[in-house]
């Protein structure tokens, strides 16, 4: 989102005419932004007739207000609320609303619905979501929505932000050079479910326990199957992801289902890329039958910002525009992120391609969620949130969660014997260097907003030792590496830290990345500084994406490894806190990272999962995936060392099949997931882990299966994730429940869940345990 597409950039002439209006909007905007009042509809207060409409009444129910407020608009008027920036209609008491607001990972200035200002002048920068996904802790995905939420509530009501927040990013981080990685949770579609879910309800739930209403409004995108940016000369705008059913359905989809059925989202952003020759924005089976249809959406389908302008003018998939918005609204979109539905919808009309009622349908299901967030209730000051204010904003608790956030999210991917902690009272002095070593903006990645404070890596360790300071390179890009004085500084120093990696400049929305080495000379830098330290060499790397940083995995010399992705405006103490072992390392990678050769044999477009043994492809991530990489999903050292014990498991599990089901008289492979067999089949996996170690950490347990190969099955896929926190020398036990039907099928060719018969093999750690599913 947020760029509009190409084509539009060549219109030169017209962008002076644009500026200036811009000058002038700004003008006068700064003038309305001197109100410190929230935005909202049914003023009774300063008009009092307006308490007659059923529409403001806050005790009807919703559906009937909506149906009365669309009943009093004209065409014109309800055109107007297909748009991000919704119309006004004074004689109703409705003011302009706008719908763009972000919320990634903390309260955002891009999109126009929020900014920040004298009285508000920043907000808790977590860290990028690339990193809060790697603490596999779900209650900190919920927390950390949670204080988003109570940040923007209170920034409403002064009046600088929206109610509607299009956040979540749910897409898969199917390929490493993907410049919108970071703002995803991975690769795995059961982390991404489980995150997606977690921080809507921490962005939505409000502390009444009200299901109806909403603290604020999320929303997943982009639906679906998008995770090109612009590689090698394809961009979003015209790319084609060919998909196959079975992906569709095992990869790209759960998360966004888990959204709407587990998180009950009240939003759903379509893409604008195409999906097997459609504009996700404009068909009909993705839209209105498996989001609405299927899974029963409550709220707004949006368009990312323009796709239905993308799918006209970049794509020609339509030869009109009134075509192109009859079918967008047709295929179950409500409202456009953009001004092309407000443009071409009443042409579209006229022309007879959409009628009236479909609409009042669109604008039925945005009005509805403006409903459930009190927009329509009158005085904001008088509900829930009404008493949230400035003071709310950047506390110290949701400073120091920002922090938290980070800590757990750092992985620890190297840690050679006397390496790391780094003890203070032995390490007097530090060399620290790199270009990441001493920055701010670039520590809060993208769709970020201005941060309360700064910690910097360098300002964090500062703090625990004696520093000199060397950045080594220019910036990321390291054209030309400044080796002698970094190497100087790392020869007197009793250890050596490199802050490396990446920024917005290597990877970015817009921006995929070719290849996947350390940009320029970082490598050149790292490899002579090693040579030359005196001490440990702690190599950190900052990205979003993985790095072919296999030189350094094999160099004896760079005794530590971390990976601390874009670590929010706490993340410099963060680091110093790990560094110094304040806290035990308990991140685990959410990607997996590969060697270079990776991207010189597959092409960024193939969207499929699956190997293909014909050409050669190797498949995509952990679940599919049996080449060469350099780390992989789930790896994370800790400073503590965990064993696990199988408790409880079942080895064989017996399907309830009728006597007249075909598999009882002739041999099968799977039987289908139908839901009168699979009730109830669910059986518990118990461990006993125990930290071995000498200090006390988090621990992530997964449970991961292999199926039996058939239906091209992953050959290993994760069932679920528990993080426990444990003493050293104490144990705890961890439970899963298994449903057979849910956890333990697969997505056959066709799309259709099945589950195997056969060996399952079930994987703790080294762990392995065998259970026969048979009927
Ligand atoms: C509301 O409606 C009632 C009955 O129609 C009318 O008597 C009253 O004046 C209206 N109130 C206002 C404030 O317009
Ligand atoms: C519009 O409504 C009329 C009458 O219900 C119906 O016959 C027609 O097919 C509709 N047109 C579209 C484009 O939906
Ligand atoms: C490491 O340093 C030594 C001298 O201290 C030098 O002889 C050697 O070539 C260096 N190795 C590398 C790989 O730079
Ligand atoms: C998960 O995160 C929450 C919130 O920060 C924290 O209280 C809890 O200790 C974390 N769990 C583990 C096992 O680290």
């Amino acid at each position: 989102m947020t760029f509009p597409p190409s084509q539009n950039r060549a219109k030169q002439s017209n962008y002076s005419v644009l500026l200036c209006i811009h000058i002038l909007f700004f003008i006068l905007s700064t003038r309305v932004s001197a109100q410190s009042s929230p935005v909202f509809a049914c003023d009774v207060k300063s008009n009092p007739g307006l308490s007659n409409f059923t529409f403001c009444n806050p005790a009807a129910e919703v559906g009937k207000r909506v149906e009365d407020l669309v009943g009093r608009l004209t065409l014109q008027e309800k055109i107007g609320f297909l748009v991000n920036s919704a119309g006004s209609v004074s004689r109703l008491g409705i003011p302009k609303y706008e719908w763009w607001s972000e919320a990634l990972h903390g309260v955002s200035y891009v999109g126009p619905g929020t900014r920040f200002s004298s009285l508000v002048p920043g907000a808790t920068s977590f860290p990028q979501v690339i990193l809060t996904a790697a603490s596999f802790n779900v209650t900190l995905f919920q927390a950390i929505g949670k204080v988003v939420s109570t940040e923007a509530r209170a920034m409403y009501n002064v009046g600088l932000a929206g109610l509607t927040f299009w956040s979540p990013n749910v897409n898969i981080f199917r390929d490493p050079r993907w410049g919108r990685g970071q703002e995803t949770p991975g690769e795995d579609p059961l982390l991404t479910s489980k995150y997606g879910s977690a921080y809507v309800r921490g962005l939505q739930d409000r502390d009444d326990g009200d299901k109806e209403r909403l603290k604020v409004a999320a929303c997943c995108k982009h639906y679906t199957a998008y995770d090109v940016d612009a590689w090698k000369g394809v961009d979003r705008y015209h790319f084609n992801a060919v998909v196959t059913q079975q992906d569709m359905d095992d990869t790209f989809q759960p998360p966004f289902k888990s959204c709407v059925i587990d998180g009950n989202v009240a939003s759903v952003m379509c893409s604008y890329n195409q999906v097997n020759g459609k504009p996700t924005c404009a068909d009909p089976d993705l839209l209105a039958g498996v989001i609405r249809g299927q899974w029963k959406l409550n709220g707004y389908i949006v368009t990312d910002c323009d796709s239905i302008d993308v799918f006209y003018n970049s794509q020609h998939y339509t030869k009109t525009p009134e075509e192109a918005a009859a079918k967008a609204l047709l295929a179950g979109l409500d409202l456009n992120c953009g001004s092309f539905l407000a443009k071409h919808t009443e042409d579209a009309v006229k022309a007879g391609l959409v009628n009236e009622s479909v609409i009042d349908r669109a604008i039925k299901n945005n009005f509805a969620t403006l409903m459930r967030l009190g927009f329509f209730d009158g005085d904001p000051s008088k509900q829930l949130y009404g008493k949230l204010g400035p003071k709310d904003v950047c506390s110290s608790e949701n400073q120091e969660l920002a922090r938290e956030a980070a800590r757990q999210g750092i992985v620890l991917l190297k840690n050679s014997k006397g390496s790391l902690p780094l003890s203070p009272t032995t390490i007097k002095t530090l060399a620290v260097i790199g270009p990441n070593a001493d920055v701010t903006k670039t520590m809060i990645g993208n769709y970020e907003g201005t941060p309360c404070k700064y910690t910097t890596p360098l300002q964090g360790l500062t703090a625990l030792a004696a520093t000199t300071y060397v950045p080594g390179c220019g910036n990321v890009a390291c054209s030309s590496a400044q080796v002698d004085d970094a190497k100087k500084i790392a020869a007197s120093a009793d250890a050596t830290v490199l802050v490396m990696g990446a920024d917005q400049s290597i990877e970015a929305e817009s921006r995929d990345r070719i290849d996947i080495f350390l940009p320029g000379q970082q490598q050149l830098l790292i490899t002579q500084v090693a040579n030359a330290s005196k001490g440990p060499v702690i190599l950190v790397i900052m990205s979003g994406g993985g790095m072919d940083v296999q030189f350094a995995k094999d160099n004896d010399k760079i005794t530590s490894i971390l990976w601390v992705g874009y670590p929010g405006e706490a993340g410099g103490a963060a680091i110093a806190d790990v560094i110094f072992g304040f806290f035990n390392p308990s991140g685990r990678l959410p990607m997996s990272w590969y060697p270079q050769s990776y991207t010189d044999k597959i092409p960024m477009t193939n969207m499929n999962m699956r190997p293909d043994p014909a050409t050669g492809y190797p498949g995509r991530t952990y679940r599919f995936y049996k080449g060469p990489t350099v780390y992989t999903f789930g790896d994370g050292l800790s400073y503590s060392s965990y064993n696990h014990k199988l408790v409880q498991a079942p080895k064989l599990v017996s399907f309830p099949l009728e006597e007249t089901h075909v598999c009882r008289s002739s041999k099968c492979k799977s039987v289908d997931v139908v839901e009168e067999s699979c009730q109830n089949l669910a059986f518990d996996v118990h461990l006993r882990v125990k930290n071995t170690g000498k200090m006390g950490g988090g621990h992530t347990v997964f449970l991961f299966s292999s199926p039996p190969s058939v239906h091209n099955a992953p050959q290993k896929h994760l069932l679920g994730f528990e993080k426990v926190f444990l003493e050293p020398q104490t144990e705890g036990l961890v439970r899963f429940k298994v449903d057979v039907c849910k956890d333990l099928s697969v997505v056959d060719e066709l799309g259709s869940r099945k589950v195997a018969l056969g060996q399952h093999v079930l994987h703790v750690g080294n762990l392995k345990h065998t259970l026969n599913v048979w009927i």
